[in-house]
């Protein structure tokens, strides 16, 4: 049997990037995150998609049930703004909220920067994938990742996906669990 390589979903979710108004900055900096911090074969799987609540939601529910990645990370239109619409998007296609991760961000984002009440990014379980929503900013990317990413290895585990395993120097996954 050969073994299973992980597959990410990264979604960048803004208007600009989609139309190549400006540079994708935050889907290359998810990778280089992950490429940094995972020791486990896996193989991203990247979309750029504009603020439309059903193209958001019908990218997620692909990335899932399609392409079967254990995990997806967005960055983008978490915020107040009309076209910001990421939270609701992915509020719709999961079927478990993960509050934790939305709690634990913005706790952690309000040490750099005041406005991180403004992030409306939560978290949820699809089937067997757990989607992240990250802000737009690049820098909110590693602020956000290094908060949450220590407990998504052993919520992989819980959700019957692959098991994932991090360079521990840089990263250190918690399984409480060890066998
Ligand atoms: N979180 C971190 N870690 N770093 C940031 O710079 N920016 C905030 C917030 N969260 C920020 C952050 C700002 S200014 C906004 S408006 C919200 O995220 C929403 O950003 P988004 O609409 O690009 O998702």
């Amino acid at each position: 049997m050969s073994a299973v390589v992980a597959r990410i979903g990264i979604v960048t979710v803004s208007d600009r990037a989609s139309r190549g108004e400006y540079e994708d900055l935050g889907g290359p900096a998810i990778r280089a995150w992950l490429e940094h911090a995972l020791t486990s074969d896996w193989e991203p799987v990247v979309r750029v998609i504009p603020d439309e609540r059903g193209q958001v939601e019908a990218t997620l529910k692909n990335l899932c049930d399609q392409d079967g990645c254990c995990v997806v990370v967005t960055t983008g239109g978490t915020g107040p703004a009309p076209r910001d619409v990421t939270p609701e998007a992915t509020e719709a296609v999961i079927e478990k909220l993960m509050p934790g991760f939305g709690e634990l961000m913005r706790a952690v984002s309000l040490k750099h920067v005041p406005t991180a009440i403004l992030s409306r990014q939560l978290a949820g379980i699809r089937g067997q994938s757990l989607i992240i929503n990250l802000p737009g900013k690049p820098a909110a990317i590693a602020e956000c990742l290094e908060a949450v990413f220590p407990a998504v290895p052993y919520c992989v585990d819980l959700i019957g996906g692959p098991f994932l395993t991090t360079d521990e120097t840089f990263i250190k996954a918690f399984r409480p669990k060890q066998k």
